[in-house]
């Protein structure tokens, strides 16, 4: 096991965190039926596999790739189908019980291994990974910086750092209220595209990263973990092709920007 000094204990209100862990879990079952979060139509299949293929560094043989907060494990399978040696973890049991399961369903010789796991990785030995690739999470953490340390820990040297995310910016009070209304509506209508409620309120300064409104935060958080050649690039496309999925008052509320910031180790 790998040597690790003690890590800064972060503020955080401690009982809204392990709701925030559970609400999780509730909302696994739905999850892959939300537009932005599962996969909707081959356009979107392609489209995500044509992302990776290029984020992803040419190697002869397959990399072994960790997909930290895999949740229903659509980054795990995706490179997996790549035919990479893929990890995926996840401190949600019930998000790695539909993620394993979709896998088989999907195919019996993909390349994935479950994990419970914290996203600071204490299971995982340090330098065992060419890849270490995170969809939709660091946004949702109290301590962006220092778990983007640990990852770098678990990746070999020239090792590579892939996060996705969308921007969440604060939004104009007529779109927020438009939104509000298409997550009353969104149940009721039977599209079931939002599972904002389910989650605790947990307060903006314990969530860093929730607010950003470019990739830059997320950009200068990895450069501070000690990243190199780190940069940012918009996904606009990634949004098009997951417009159809979208209900027409989300299109109207929504904005999402999607993002990529990739650094090396
Ligand atoms: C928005 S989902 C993203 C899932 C997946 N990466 C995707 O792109 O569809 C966030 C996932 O991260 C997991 N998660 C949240 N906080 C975590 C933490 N501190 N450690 C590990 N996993 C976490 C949740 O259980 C959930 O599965």
């Amino acid at each position: 096991m790998s040597h690790r000094t003690t890590r800064r204990a972060p503020s955080v209100s401690q009982d809204l965190w392990p709701a925030f862990r559970t609400a999780w879990g509730e909302s696994a079952e739905g999850y892959d039926s939300l537009f932005g979060h599962g996969i909707h139509s081959e356009a979107e299949h392609s489209t995500w596999l044509l992302l990776l293929r290029r984020l992803l560094p040419a190697q002869e043989k397959p990399l072994r790739i960790l997909d930290v907060g895999t949740g229903t494990g659509m980054i795990a399978i995706l490179a997996a189908e790549l035919g990479h040696t893929v990890t995926a973890a996840d401190y949600s049991e019930t998000m790695l019980e539909v993620a394993s399961r979709k896998a088989e369903k999907f195919a019996t010789d993909l390349d994935i291994s479950f994990i419970l796991s914290d996203a600071m990785l204490g299971e995982i030995e340090d330098g065992q990974f060419d890849v270490v690739i995170c969809r939709h999470l660091l946004w949702a953490l109290p301590y962006p910086e220092e778990v983007l340390r640990r990852w770098k820990e678990v990746c070999r040297p020239n090792g590579k750092i892939i996060v996705i995310d969308q921007l969440r910016p604060r939004v104009h009070p007529v779109r927020q209220g438009i939104r509000e209304l298409a997550d009353l509506l969104n149940p009721l209508i039977g599209s079931g595209d939002s599972h904002d409620g389910v989650f605790p309120k947990i307060p903006l300064h314990e969530q860093p990263l929730k607010r950003a409104t470019s990739p830059l935060p997320i950009a200068n958080a990895m450069r501070r973990a000690g990243l190199n050649r780190v940069q940012g690039e918009r996904l606009p496309w990634i949004d098009l092709v997951e417009r159809p999925a979208m209900p027409r008052l989300e299109r109207w509320a929504r904005r999402w920007n999607r993002y990529v910031v990739e650094g090396w180790v």
